[in-house]
């Protein structure tokens, strides 16, 4: 089989290639990398011809363009690489009838929702970043619409980590750095590391023999269990980082806890970014209950692992490896 990821140099990127590279020769997977130097994703015919040359069965894209702040006044490049590259690639999936997973975000929100959003949530985003995602999830929602051919998932996530800069990493920075800090306490959302996005993600669309298999096309949200606030992630990373050795300047009870109003930046955030995973986990286990011919109870339905777990994991990694 064919395999094209887009983004090789990203979070998600990263941990895609370590984990088609942990695969045995007998998967039989021909992946190609693509990174900004092969394929500058603003640029329609580059897209257009690396998708040509590729004859990829299963497109993976994990580029986005992730500044924020930035894309308020790159507003044109943001929707080039957010929204119309996308809706390329899915134009080609259909075409091609080929699997196309996307990767969106808890910012197609606006916040204001009590308790998880679900995936049918009407999308509000606030900030010009969140409004060329959401551009990206209906430019891929009406191709497919259109056409019995190909399948798409649009993974949302968020607070993603993995091997690049992320909040974690500049929190224990800082943490070195200097004697106290001051992290937002009323946002709330859902750690998510790289490298489960990408395992939990391909579950879904590859069987155990590492061939596709079909799936409910739609928009899963992708996020560990439990919720966070940036404060409650901050001092557990601080404690994590202490717990697995390493020498900081500050304890947990030096992080102020201060309220977002307090820390204004150029784009606004959602107050609330908690997503449901139910869809995800239940399409997992139907899929699970189907080869092995046995019941799925939804009663039943087992969560994915909590988000602590996976921060601990990664800190205890970083630490061992002399990169904190
Ligand atoms: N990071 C988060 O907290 C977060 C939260 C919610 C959702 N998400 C979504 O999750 C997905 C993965 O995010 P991530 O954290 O892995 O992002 P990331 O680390 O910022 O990686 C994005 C990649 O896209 C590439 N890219 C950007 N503009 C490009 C262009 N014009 N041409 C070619 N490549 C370009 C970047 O290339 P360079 O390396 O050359 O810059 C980078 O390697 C994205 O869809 C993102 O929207 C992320």
């Amino acid at each position: 089989m064919n395999i094209l990821v887009f983004g090789k140099d990203g979070q998600l990127g990263k941990a895609f290639k370590a984990l088609f590279e942990q695969l045995p020769a007998s998967a039989n997977l021909r992946v190609t990398y693509l990174g900004r130097a092969e394929c500058d994703l603003s640029k329609e015919g580059e897209v257009l011809e690396q998708l040509n040359a590729a004859k990829a069965d299963l497109i993976i894209n994990a580029s986005a363009y992730t500044a924020v702040d930035k894309a308020e006044t790159e507003i044109d490049l943001a929707y080039a690489v957010n929204a119309r590259a996308p809706e390329l690639m899915a134009q080609y999936a259909v075409a091609s009838n080929a699997t196309f997973l996307h990767y969106s975000t808890d910012y197609v929100f606006d916040g204001g929702k009590e308790g998880f959003y679900v995936e049918d949530d009407i999308r509000n985003p606030l900030s010009m970043y969140g409004k060329s995602k959401a551009a990206g999830e209906e430019a891929i929602e009406k191709t497919f619409a259109n056409s019995s051919k190909g399948q798409f998932a649009i993974f949302r996530t968020s607070w993603v980590y993995g091997d690049g800069g992320n909040f974690i990493c500049t929190i224990l920075r800082l943490a070195k750095e200097r004697e106290a800090l001051k992290v937002i306490h009323d946002q709330y959302g859902v750690p998510t590391s790289a490298e489960w996005l990408a395992q939990v993600t391909l579950d879904l669309v590859l069987d155990s023999a590492w061939k596709l298999k079909q799936f409910p096309s739609g928009i899963y949200h992708a996020v560990p269990a439990g919720e966070a606030t940036w404060y409650g992630l901050a001092s557990f990373a601080v404690q994590a980082a202490l717990n697995a050795g390493i020498e900081l300047r500050i304890k947990p009870d030096a992080i102020q806890p201060i309220l977002a109003v307090e820390y204004p930046l150029p784009a606004p955030r959602p107050m609330n970014s908690r997503m449901d995973s139910f869809k995800l986990r239940s399409a997992l286990q139907n899929q699970a209950s189907e080869a092995s011919n046995s019941y799925n109870d939804p009663q039943n339905m087992p969560s994915f692992p909590a988000w602590e777990g996976m921060v601990q994991e990664y800190i205890s990694r970083l630490a061992s490896k002399g990169l904190i």
